[in-house]
């Protein structure tokens, strides 16, 4: 827990020089693949692929699911670094080491970050399958000091204190907003706010209560520290949840939360989150 964070500037750019050297294209785009949502990377091209344990100082992942590797290539002609696997919280990484990737990208000459998860669905008018862009978030292990970026502030990241409130960049939502209204998907696809909690449980339904009257729409336990991580470090970020479960918040119902639920419904919406992305990359690569 009072680990300190051993990732400084130098050993991340040994990371970063390890990749750049073995890959002939600089992306500006980079996307962190969410639970189910892997195969947004298997429309890329020309890729080249790192799994995460050939990279130095790389920590390696655990969950079912996320196949841990960093996937170089193009999407849709545009230069993209895929994230697929990321480091949760749950699995007993401290926060720091769940978004050392993200500095990684940015010392690889990443500007751009899309960051996506899986979330559950707090706001009662979304349903199963919807997209939220996320427009906020509420930083829950925030609050008792679980934070990414506690420790030694190192400037050539960023500043010691953050501004956070324009984290999710209104010029590249507006874009995802136009995307998904050419592509037709302007009846799922929506804007909310986020928050992460630690997990691994899903919440209890008094829990999920509380945080609809917060003014949470989605919950999960992932993304915040990427997202905080970018920021810090001068990335525009653009972010969304896929919906793949109802927030049960009634009491004595029957029914549960289940990671295969999750799992089922990223691969329900797969074909068009695949679809979104290929032409949401190209617009923002633009930017
Ligand atoms: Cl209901 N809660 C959390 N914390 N994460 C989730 C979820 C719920 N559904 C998918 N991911």
């Amino acid at each position: 827990g009072n680990e300190i964070n051993p990732y400084t500037y130098e050993v991340l750019t040994e990371s970063a020089r390890f990749i750049l050297d073995r890959i002939d294209i600089r992306p500006k785009v980079a996307i962190i693949c969410g639970s189910g949502l892997g195969s947004l990377a298997h429309g890329m091209e020309n890729i080249v692929e790192f799994p995460y344990g050939e990279i130095p100082h790389f920590p390696v992942s655990t969950v079912a699911g996320h196949a841990g590797k960093l996937v170089v290539g193009h999407l849709a002609g545009t230069p993209i670094v895929c994230m697929q696997g990321r480091f949760h919280f749950y699995e007993g990484y401290p926060l720091w080491k769940c978004a050392m990737p993200v500095r990684v990208l940015k010392l690889m000459g990443v500007e751009i970050l899309i960051v996506t998860n899986a979330a559950g669905g707090l706001n009662s008018e979304y349903k199963v399958g919807d997209v939220m862009l996320i427009k906020d978030h509420i930083n829950f292990p925030g609050f008792s000091g679980l934070h990414p970026l506690v420790g030694p502030n190192d400037e050539r990241f960023g500043p010691r204190f953050p501004p956070m409130n324009t984290a999710y960049d209104k010029q590249l939502r507006i874009i995802g907003k136009q995307v998904a209204s050419e592509l037709g998907m302007s009846d799922f696809v929506r804007e909310g706010v986020y928050t992460m909690l630690g997990g691994p449980n899903f919440e209890t339904a008094a829990e999920l209560r509380l945080l609809r009257i917060l003014g949470v729409d989605a919950v999960g336990m992932s993304t915040v520290p990427e997202v905080i991580t970018a920021r810090h470090c001068g990335m525009r970020v653009f972010a969304f949840s896929l919906i793949t479960n109802e927030a049960i918040t009634e009491d004595d119902v029957e029914e549960e939360a289940s990671h295969e639920e999750v799992v089922e419904t990223g691969q329900k919406r797969q074909e068009d989150l695949k679809r979104f992305m290929t032409y949401l990359v190209p617009c923002i690569q633009r930017e």
